[in-house]
């Protein structure tokens, strides 16, 4: 074959392989049968009746946003973010999505600093330099509380239930912002998943978001529905200030 020719065949392949051929383009619509992923919507999943699972991100929205978003909707999941006020303010357009895609959103800070170092009127100002923040972009403000590292005491859940939230921390964590390996968090997280389980993972590190399509499959495939946080403590009927779960030596 000469070198034009096999180029020319090239072409031809390509083009094949780009355009639909007659005779898909003159397949008839069929009539749109009712989806199922629609109808589930619909449906509020309730954690009594089947196996529940929370996604939860923090520190966000993170620059790979975007991408997770666009995998969660793929597989029909849903997710919490416990977002950072400055990320808000930076990145508005992904919270505006989040919300808009049924997902829920928390509260983490505005800076991220420990808030059992702090007095009770800067804690008092990073959370509602966030709920401003989130309600800006998205018209909606968060109803949980997750403060950075997940370190509360009684100062912090004072603050808080001034605020209406219970503090949300997590059962496990994926450990992803350690190792920054795609089969170190899959491996993890299908660790320590288990019914009602809440997971800390983070959209800002790549490898997290890199690793969802293949770990949402594989915990739907065990039977996992992947819901937000409130879903989950729904009937734990938690007050503002309560944490969940409970760090040791607490009674809420
Ligand atoms: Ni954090």
């Amino acid at each position: 074959m000469s070198r034009q020719t096999k180029s020319l065949l090239a072409i031809a392949i390509v083009t094949v392989a780009l355009t639909p051929g007659p005779a898909l383009a003159q397949t008839p619509t069929p009539t749109p049968a009712p989806k199922p992923a629609a109808a589930a919507k619909k449906t509020p999943v309730d954690c009594e009746q089947v196996k529940c699972l929370a996604l939860t991100f923090d520190d966000g929205p993170g620059k790979y946003a975007g991408t997770l978003l666009d995998t969660l909707k793929k597989y029909d999941a849903k997710a919490t973010f416990f977002l950072e006020g400055q990320y808000v303010k930076a990145r508005p357009a992904y919270v505006k999505r989040m919300v808009k895609e049924g997902h829920e959103v928390g509260n983490h800070s505005y800076t991220h600093p420990d808030f059992t170092k702090l007095e009770p009127a800067a804690i008092r100002n990073e959370i509602q330099k966030t709920q401003d923040a989130v309600k800006k972009a998205a018209g909606v403000e968060p109803k949980l509380l997750r403060p950075p590292y997940g370190l509360v005491d009684i100062q912090v859940s004072d603050v808080a239930a001034e605020f209406g939230m219970p503090i949300i921390i997590w059962t496990a964590g994926s450990r992803d912002w350690d190792t920054k390996d795609v089969d170190a968090i899959k491996k993890q997280t299908l660790a320590v998943a288990e019914q009602d389980g809440i997971i800390l993972m983070h959209d800002w590190v790549k490898q997290t978001v890199d690793a969802m399509p293949s770990l949402i499959k594989t915990l739907q495939g065990k039977g996992y529905h992947l819901v937000t946080v409130s879903d989950i403590v729904k009937r734990q009927n938690l007050q503002p200030g309560d944490a969940f779960p409970l760090p040791e030596g607490w009674e809420n």
